[in-house]
């Protein structure tokens, strides 16, 4: 099988944390290299989760240094909701291997041995592939294909209509918008469809028993549980954005996408990080993004209990 060659851009992150598991299962991806950027919580612990990552799944891969800080603006993060040290509270051991490099380097290296094959997924802020495009805009015509979870075409998780990852830097988002590379936009409207309910967090919990990932995945499970019972009904939802994104990544018959055109707001004063989506081309532009409009929970679903077996090989 000739598999897939990847780069996992992620600021790890409770919900990046099962992307990640998502992938590693995979055996059509060929993952070459976790490249973490800041986000869910500062860069010392998205990094230091990055590289604890690489050696909990015994994945052979590079881990490359990336931003600390967005382009432009100040940082902020989101720890209340990924729990201390960005892993729901879990107690993440010091990593024992360091960086390979910078992160835009090992992208363009990767990039120029894949010859055109290297696809992005990116699951936080768009700061790295900011960089890489701003550094080395030669390679823009060798990345095959970015699928991101960013945006949203309707309600935004951080002002009305702003989605996190973009709303911590709207100018790396912008840049990477308007490159040209192909872009998917897997956003908190398309990825909606795929909310897993409170029994069925708790549901995973029993699956996962005896296997190698079991205390991680359920520490994570059990801290979306307790997050949701604390902030709403029994039977609310609990969507996996970074997760749904890696599994429509890799099978894409999991979402339908509409190519429209995106701009990112960079500098609004109520709705800063908004992606505005062109649904019914009133803009008249040239589309640049696909966008996802819809995901199949049952196949979200199966391939997580499919990744759960994986590790209990
Ligand atoms: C995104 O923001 C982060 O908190 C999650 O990891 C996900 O990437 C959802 O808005
Ligand atoms: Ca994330």
């Amino acid at each position: 099988m000739i598999k897939r060659p990847i780069i996992i851009d992620t600021d790890p992150g409770v919900d990046d944390t099962i992307a990640i598991m998502l992938a590693n299962a995979d055996p059509s991806l060929d993952i070459k290299a976790i490249t973490p950027v800041t986000g869910n919580v500062q860069y010392a612990l998205t990094s230091r989760n990055a590289l604890f990552l690489r050696e909990y799944l015994d994945m052979d891969c590079k881990v490359g240094d990336g931003a600390h800080t967005p382009l432009f603006i100040e940082n902020k993060d989101a720890g209340d909701i990924h729990g201390t040290g960005g892993m729901g509270g879990y107690r993440v051991p010091t990593p024992k291997k360091g960086f390979d490099g910078y992160a835009w380097d090992i992208i363009k290296e990767e990039a120029e041995k894949a010859g055109g094959e290297l696809e992005i997924v990116t699951l936080g802020p768009l700061t790295n592939i900011a960089i890489t495009f701003l550094r080395y805009p030669e390679i823009k015509p060798l990345i095959k294909r970015i699928v991101c979870m960013a945006g949203t075409g309707g309600t935004g998780n951080m002002n009305r209509y702003a989605e996190f990852n973009v709303w911590i830097d709207p100018e790396a988002a912008d840049i990477v918008f308007k490159s040209g590379v192909p872009v998917t936009m897997c956003g908190l409207d398309g990825n909606d469809f795929c909310g897993i309910t409170i029994d069925e967090l708790n549901g995973y919990l029993e699956k996962v028993k005896g296997s190698k990932i079991e205390d991680l995945f359920s520490h994570i499970f059990k801290h979306f549980v307790k997050r949701r019972i604390a902030g709403g009904p029994e039977d609310c939802i609990q969507v996996i954005n970074d997760a749904i994104t890696m599994a429509y990544f890799i099978d894409g018959n999991l979402g339908k996408t509409r190519k429209c055109f995106v701009q990112v707001e960079t500098k609004g004063t109520v709705c800063a990080g908004q992606t505005i989506v062109d649904f019914n081309g009133i803009s008249k532009q040239e589309p640049n993004v696909d966008v996802l409009v819809w995901s199949d929970k049952k196949m979200f679903t199966d391939m997580l209990d499919k990744m759960i077996e994986f590790y209990k090989k």
